[in-house]
């Protein structure tokens, strides 16, 4: 699907941001380890979250939809040795947090994934996966990998990566495993999985950036309720912060500390962003966030922020292209092994929009503010967030731009286009 964006009128109203990916993710392979039913309320329907139904399902769960907002997931005879080979799309979260599940089962199975998938480092997740004694067989650390049930035993691993993928891999591994296990990691990444964790009974401690868990059972909760994906919610904030006149209010975000650098960022950048209504659903803060049109200046976005805002920055680079100044993002490396290498492909479709923006090997420098001219055909590079990345920029284009390929974004928001359409109209 190619689409056309124009220059847009100031952004208005309200809306409420869809359910976030990372924890329905997660509310969903969890709730298949409880030998019970669990409800999930306002799941994501992204595409990346049908991988992970659809390999639940697989490996025995019995999945009852309520209505459009809620399904139950009654796992009393799974998991079980899957029939066919479970394919994770293009779930990066999907292949990694399901690796860690299977590595410690009776039985044996096999994931695969698309092209993009297919080409993305498992090493991170297989090393330390077989430290603790799994078996896998995989293409040079690349997709499909085949998982050889096998008996675990506890490890201390200090990641080299801030990475919640690979965090979560090993926690989950843990719950098999005898003994201890204790992840370190050099920053902290989304805390997601300790705080489900947490919630459904399991043996898991927290001190720093240090997680130790315990051989555990898994206890069904009546009710996972997930709350907006505050990486959705970015693409709005800055579409507000820089279309003029902009006032939007995005209800229903969640704000957890590990996800909320954007915030700071904006903040620190001038933006008039203000969070009103904190409250605490299934473990996790959530809020409702006020967002006007702001003039912006350039910051430095480096170090432990990282982790806390990686999805978020090819959206922020657009932001940072209308910022007085010279923006600096750096120790952000691993953007390159995203759905696409998201350095690269944000250099050069801003570059085609008129930013000035240079690569580096970890990141970006940006000068501002740039007037940007449009008139010109934009590639997703088969990625969600550089597509809606894009989209963003193209509001306030001089001329139209195209952009190829946008079904992209249902990886992770189908609902994008609706809820600018609200917000515009
Ligand atoms: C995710 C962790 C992050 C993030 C990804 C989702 C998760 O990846 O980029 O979109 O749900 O755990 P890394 O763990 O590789 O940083």
């Amino acid at each position: 699907m190619n689409i056309t964006v124009e220059k847009s009128k100031p952004l208005k109203g309200t809306i409420e941001i869809p359910a976030d990916k990372s924890i329905t993710h997660r509310a969903f392979m969890f709730s298949a380890l409880t030998k019970g039913k669990v409800k999930v309320s306002n799941f994501s329907k992204g595409a990346d979250c049908i991988s992970t139904l659809n390999i639940i399902k697989q490996l025995g769960c019995n999945i009852d939809f309520c209505n459009d907002k809620e399904l139950i997931i009654d796992s009393s005879v799974a998991l079980k040795a899957p029939s066919e080979i479970l394919d994770c799309g293009n779930s990066g979260t999907t292949t990694r947090l399901m690796a860690g599940i299977l590595a410690g089962q009776s039985f044996n199975s096999i994931l695969k994934g698309d092209m993009s998938l297919s080409k993305r480092p498992m090493k991170r997740v297989i090393a330390p996966l077989e430290l603790m004694g799994a078996k896998i067989k995989h293409n040079d650390y690349k997709l499909p990998l085949e998982i050889i049930g096998s008996p675990l035993k506890g490890i201390n691993y200090n990641s080299p990566l801030a990475s919640a993928q690979v965090k979560s891999c090993l926690l989950l591994a843990g719950l098999y495993a005898d003994g201890e296990t204790i992840f370190s990691e050099p920053y902290k990444s989304r805390n997601h999985t300790e705080l489900m964790f947490e919630y459904m009974g399991a043996d898991i401690k927290t001190d720093g950036n240090t997680i130790t868990i315990k051989k555990s059972q898994l206890y069904p909760v009546d009710i996972i309720t997930v709350c907006g994906d505050i990486s959705s919610a970015a693409f709005f904030m800055a579409a507000a912060l820089i279309v003029p006149d902009s006032d939007i209010m995005i209800k229903n975000v969640g704000i957890n500390e590990t996800r909320s650098g954007i915030i700071d960022v904006f903040k620190s950048m001038g933006g008039n962003i203000e969070i009103i209504n904190e409250r605490l659903v299934s473990n996790e803060k959530v809020a409702d966030i006020r967002v006007k049109y702001s003039k912006l200046k350039a910051v430095v976005i480096e170090g432990s922020i990282i982790p806390r805002l990686i999805d978020e920055i090819p959206v922020i680079a657009v932001a940072a292209s209308q910022a007085e100044g010279t923006t600096i993002i750096k120790n952000a490396q691993d953007l390159r092994n995203k759905e696409a290498d998201r350095i690269t492909a944000v250099q050069t479709e801003l570059s085609k929009l008129g930013a000035d923006i240079q690569e580096t090997p970890d990141g970006f420098i940006i000068n501002g503010k740039s007037e940007l001219q449009g008139n010109c055909e934009i590639e997703c590079y088969h990625d969600h967030r550089i597509a809606m990345s894009a989209y963003i920029a193209g509001l306030i284009c001089k001329k139209p731009i195209k952009i190829n390929e946008f079904q992209w974004v249902n990886i992770s928001f189908p609902e994008f286009l609706g809820l600018v359409s609200k917000l515009i109209s």
